[in-house]
């Protein structure tokens, strides 16, 4: 008993310690500041700040809701850690591209160390040399490759004692994380060995955040019948007796529409990867000192009724005919690959593996729901995660096409 009395105490002396160390710190900071105008910031509890408020899971929905109460630009205490929040095309225009050269870094998440052998890769190295030698994976078995990368996004989403608090980092050592950080890396070591044994064998692989695509494309379509109809007539009209051709591709203008729209609702990577601010800067009115960390909302700026009619519905027309919407990043409201110097380098490779697979099914295939299951009922949901897929399995009974 005199032991738990203890022990609440002591976790009463640091809280308090932690606290008073943390106002003073922020009375200094904001007599330093000024009157400079202060980022809107969600009321945020003593040590934690916001924490509480992202929760477990669907943080794109969660910030695109606190975008809605604090505006396009505001700012979350994670711990002791500060993070901008940017939810509108205007705002992410200033990031990824005005101000790109300053906000191009990346931060140094400690499961992200952990797994990339201290930001060695290009995903997580900061700005620099590293970011201009890309490369991509090789083949190996697509099982091991998609439960490995479960692994590592659930990692990266875990959000470490260290990240938070540097000084208590042996937290992770007791709660496990720290071990579960080496088996993951052991895993990948195994894992890019073989890539590299059979990168020269082998040139089909595709990445988990390719399958999202096509996956969430399939299921718009079974959604919106229509559709689906529409685009299929399109590519069985393309196709010839060779199947379907690479080359075919820009003559499938809707099923390229669908593509996209179904990247819009559903961007595979919802929160970018988190970028940081390498030098102090100012950003609308606002001044954003170096390391801040910088969340863009992908999600919430391809959903914005300010910048999409119906904003909520599928509708693939609105991608017809329109030449500013590349998947570049050039018209900033559609941003499912990021842009900028950060931005997704495996773009061409992506879109065309995801067309050519999606024609594939459709030009094959009729598909239906599978029986008792109807289309009212069939929900297009997203699952928890870093990338996040349907929330129930996407089961459809694949009719083959009558020649
Ligand atoms: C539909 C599929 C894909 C989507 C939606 C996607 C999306 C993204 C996004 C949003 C980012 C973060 C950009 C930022 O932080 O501003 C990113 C980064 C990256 N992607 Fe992709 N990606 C896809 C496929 C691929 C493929 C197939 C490859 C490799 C061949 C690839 C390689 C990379 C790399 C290396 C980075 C890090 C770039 C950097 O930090 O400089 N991606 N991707």
């Amino acid at each position: 008993m005199a032991s738990v009395q203890l022990d609440s105490s002591l976790v009463y002396v640091i809280l308090f310690v932690l606290s008073s160390i943390l106002i003073v710190r922020s009375l200094r900071s904001s007599r330093k500041d000024g009157l400079r105008p202060h980022l809107p910031s969600p009321p945020a509890l003593p040590v934690l700040g916001n924490l509480h408020q992202l929760g477990r899971g669907h943080h794109h929905r969660k910030l695109q809701a606190l975008a809605r109460q604090y505006g396009p630009l505001f700012l979350l205490r994670l711990g002791s850690m500060r993070a901008l929040v940017v939810s509108s095309a205007a705002m992410a225009e200033e990031v990824l591209k005005t101000q790109d050269h300053i906000f191009c870094g990346r931060p140094q998440q400690y499961t992200a160390r952990a797994i990339s052998y201290d930001f060695r890769d290009i995903g997580f190295s900061s700005y620099g040399d590293r970011c201009q030698c890309k490369s991509m994976l090789g083949g190996t078995d697509p099982g091991t490759v998609c439960e490995m990368l479960d692994e590592v996004t659930v990692l990266l989403e875990t959000i470490a004692v260290s990240d938070l608090f540097p000084q208590f980092g042996w937290v992770d050592w007791l709660t496990g994380l720290d071990s579960r950080i080496e088996t993951t890396a052991r895993k990948l070591d195994a894992i890019f060995e073989r890539v590299l044994q059979e990168h020269e064998k082998s040139s089909e692989n595709g990445i988990d955040t390719t399958s999202k695509a096509i996956l969430w494309a399939m299921a718009e379509l079974v959604k919106n019948p229509n559709e689906m109809e529409k685009v299929q007539a399109q590519v069985r009209q393309v196709v010839g007796a060779q199947g379907v051709l690479e080359q075919q591709l820009g003559k499938m203008s809707r099923l390229q529409a669908a593509m996209k729209e179904a990247m819009r609702l559903h961007p595979p990577v919802p929160l970018v990867i988190p970028h940081e601010v390498i030098r102090d800067t100012k950003l609308h009115v606002y001044h954003i000192p170096a390391q801040t960390r910088v969340i863009v909302n992908a999600w919430a700026i391809g959903r914005d009724s300010e910048s999409w009619e119906n904003a909520e519905e599928f509708l693939r027309e609105r991608f017809m005919h329109n030449n500013i919407f590349d998947y570049s990043g050039k018209d900033i409201r559609f941003i499912p690959f990021s842009a900028g110097r950060r931005g997704c380098p495996g773009i061409a490779f992506a879109t065309r593996l995801a067309e050519l697979a999606l024609a594939n099914l459709l030009y094959h295939f009729n598909w239906e729901l599978p029986e008792g299951q109807d289309i009212e009922s069939f929900e297009v949901v997203e699952s928890n995660g870093l990338s996040p897929s349907l929330k129930s399995d996407l089961i459809l009974v694949p009719k083959l096409m009558q020649a």
